[in-house]
């Protein structure tokens, strides 16, 4: 039963991982060929992130640990309630377990915290392939210059990553000595309330 299963789960690995680099998967260790990009994308850098972390370096508490790989609520110091995947993973479906220091692709890569672009779009292949296009993201200065772009973690939270709404931000404040002239709301007459039936609309009829 158990080599089947885990047959059948890297042969949809590989179907997926084919259909996010366009490329045939090799015979090495991993079983899949490196993601390498677009080749028609503009180029481009990333910001780090690896300096924002605020646990970074990893090791210096997990180098003296047991790593444990059972889904279980976390204590001190990482609360962590991870509302991403909707309980189909676990944190080793993007960090390294033996190395706590780097995370994981999809195809079983590893990759440095600056580039976690490359976990995410492990699964999600087509807003990734947006970000390399600039269809997605944004970029951090220069419209024209050096295009350097923000990683998907500078807006997305890994482990909750859906963007809260929030409020519209207030109109701005009229200068001193400026009337405000916006018409009041509770006098204005709705578009549908302007045309009776016995009023005949600007365009006439059409009779
Ligand atoms: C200050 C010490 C400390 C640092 C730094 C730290 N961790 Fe941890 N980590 C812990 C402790 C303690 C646990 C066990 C928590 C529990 O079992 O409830 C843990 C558990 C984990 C787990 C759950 C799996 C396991 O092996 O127990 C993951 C995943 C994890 N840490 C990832 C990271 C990552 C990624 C970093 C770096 C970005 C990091 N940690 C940095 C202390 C630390
Ligand atoms: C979907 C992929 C994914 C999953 C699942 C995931 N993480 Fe992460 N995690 C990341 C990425 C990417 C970062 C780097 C975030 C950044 O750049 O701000 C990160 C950052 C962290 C950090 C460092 C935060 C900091 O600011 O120092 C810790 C600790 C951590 N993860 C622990 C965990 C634990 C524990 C789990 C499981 C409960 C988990 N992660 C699940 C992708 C993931
Ligand atoms: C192992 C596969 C996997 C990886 C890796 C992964 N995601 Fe996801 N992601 C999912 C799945 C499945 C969902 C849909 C379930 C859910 O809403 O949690 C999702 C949901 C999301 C959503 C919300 C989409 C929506 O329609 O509500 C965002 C945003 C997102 N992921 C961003 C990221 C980012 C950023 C990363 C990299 C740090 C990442 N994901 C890594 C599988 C993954
Ligand atoms: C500059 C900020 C920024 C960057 C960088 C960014 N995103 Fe997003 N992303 C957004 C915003 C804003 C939305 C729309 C939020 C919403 O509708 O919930 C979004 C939406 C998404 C969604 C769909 C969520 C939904 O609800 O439909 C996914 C999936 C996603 N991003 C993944 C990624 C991945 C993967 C990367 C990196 C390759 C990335 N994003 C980079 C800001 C960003």
């Amino acid at each position: 039963m158990e080599p089947i299963g885990s047959f059948v789960r890297l042969a949809l690995i590989a179907v997926f991982s084919l259909a996010i680099s366009g490329v045939a998967a090799t015979e090495e260790n991993t079983g899949f060929e490196e993601f390498s990009g677009y080749s028609d994308a503009p180029a481009f850098s990333v910001v780090p992130r690896q300096d924002e972390l605020a646990f970074y370096p990893c090791s210096q508490c997990h180098e003296f640990m047991e790593p444990d790989a059972s889904v279980r609520e976390l204590m001190s110091p990482h609360e962590i309630d991870l509302k991403h995947g909707q309980g189909r993973f676990w944190c080793f479906s993007c960090h390294q377990l033996d190395d706590r220091d780097q995370l994981v692709a999809t195809n079983g890569r590893q990759v440095s915290f600056n580039d976690a672009h490359l976990v995410c779009g492990g699964c999600h292949g087509l807003r990734h392939k947006d970000w390399y296009f600039g269809a997605h993201g944004k970029r951090q200065t220069d419209w024209k210059g050096e295009r350097v772009i923000y990683s998907c973690t500078n807006c997305h939270d890994a482990h909750n990553p859906v963007i809260a709404p929030r409020k519209p931000m207030q109109a701005p404040g009229v200068r001193t000595g400026l009337e405000r002239a916006l018409p009041d709301v509770h006098d204005r007459v709705e578009v549908w309330e302007r045309h009776t039936e016995d009023e005949p609309s600007e365009q006439g009829d059409h009779e």
